[in-house]
């Protein structure tokens, strides 16, 4: 069995956070959602990979190199627009030959992982298999009708009125059935290729298509307090490790603070991820807080939050509930004129508590 993962994409959605880089790296507790990812197909004993790339390739390349620190075979596939993830599987023909495969999109991330799955696929062999979970908005996802005795009836991308609260998580599970299918279809309203079209030509088709209902899922949809929970779900399990160096400062509970990390006259209460080349000096880090690399936290607090690489939060009181991205710098503004001074990038949201 193979996995072809996905992490092209157009970026045309614009995000706070995934507008300059490419979504599949957006991190969770300090590591790219791709990459938990790679990890739970190498951990259902799948080791060949194809991953399909677009206009991030670079980025991603670099991130994820041959795949042998994932103990896996990587094979890059470019794809040259973004045509749809049937299109994806068209271009990946070659690569995947007769083997069945999981179809992984990188920027969706499945708390346990998904060897059970791959287990009771290569248990049964239906011709297709496709995982579904509760979402409140399904109309932004391809959606599953489901019959009395739950098996699959239908499917629709992205419908207008949706006709369940049934949405299609980006992990699937095919025999070569699916390669008729991809060619058997038309692009979408969006000029997509949709996996989703295919899946309903198999039903059409008579082939039999299983679903599982699961929770745990996350995709990066923009929404700040959906990221913090799943920064919160993956540090529950994070297990104290200190690398760096740390003074007489506090450091309680479960926190991993990254060599080449250095944490100076500060309380951190766990779970909390320090990353290395970050120094976090007269300040107090709570409960599920997130620092990625070289940061500078200074004179502040720091609750339920998660700062990406290279920012700086400098003598500014207590933050919580916040998501800062790469390069930020929140800092004291001088005291007169008593303002808040402000450069926000695009898609920036900012909540002054006076
Ligand atoms: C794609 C699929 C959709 C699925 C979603 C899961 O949507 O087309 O059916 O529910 O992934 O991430 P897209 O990310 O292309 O909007």
């Amino acid at each position: 069995m193979k996995a072809l993962v996905l992490s092209g994409g157009a970026g045309t959605r614009l995000r706070p956070i995934t507008h300059t880089s490419a979504k599949q790296l957006v991190p969770v507790a300090n590591k790219a959602v791709l990459f938990y990812g790679l990890e739970s197909i190498a951990a259902a004993g799948i080791t060949d990979v194809g991953l399909v790339v677009g206009d991030t390739a670079e980025e991603i390349r670099e991130a994820v190199g041959d795949g042998s620190k994932f103990g896996l075979d990587i094979t890059y596939i470019p794809q040259e627009r973004p045509l749809g993830l049937a299109h994806a599987v068209l271009i990946a023909r070659e690569y995947l030959g007769d083997d069945d495969f999981v179809m992984y999109l990188g920027d969706n991330f499945i708390v346990g992982g998904i060897t059970g799955l791959v287990e009771e696929f290569r248990a049964t062999r239906p011709d297709a298999q496709i995982l579904l979970t509760r979402v409140s908005d399904p109309r932004a996802f391809g959606v599953a009708e489901l019959g009395p005795t739950g098996q699959v009836i239908g499917l629709e991308e992205k419908p207008e009125r949706p006709k369940s609260d049934l949405a299609l998580v980006g992990v699937y599970l095919f025999t070569p059935a699916v390669h008729e299918a991809v060619r058997a279809i038309t692009p979408s309203w969006r000029g997509e290729l949709e996996i989703t079209h295919a899946l309903q030509h198999l039903l059409d088709t008579g082939a039999d298509v299983r679903c599982t209902v699961i929770k745990g899922y996350w995709k990066d949809t923009g929404n700040v307090g959906d990221m913090l929970e799943v920064n919160r779900t993956v540090l529950e399990d994070v297990e104290r490790r200190v690398d760096g160096e740390t003074d007489a400062s506090e450091i309680i509970g479960r926190v991993v603070v990254e060599e080449g990390a250095r944490v100076v006259r500060s309380r951190i209460v766990g779970p909390v991820v320090i990353g290395a080349g970050t120094v976090v000096s007269d300040s107090y880090v709570g409960p599920f807080t997130s620092i990625a690399e070289n940061c500078r936290i200074q004179e502040s607090e720091l609750e339920f939050s998660i700062v990406l690489r290279d920012s700086s939060i400098d003598g500014v009181g207590r933050i919580e509930n916040s998501l800062i991205g790469r390069h930020a710098q929140v800092t004291t503004a001088p005291s007169v004129p008593s303002a808040h001074r402000l450069v926000l990038g695009d898609h920036s949201k900012v909540q002054i508590h006076t």
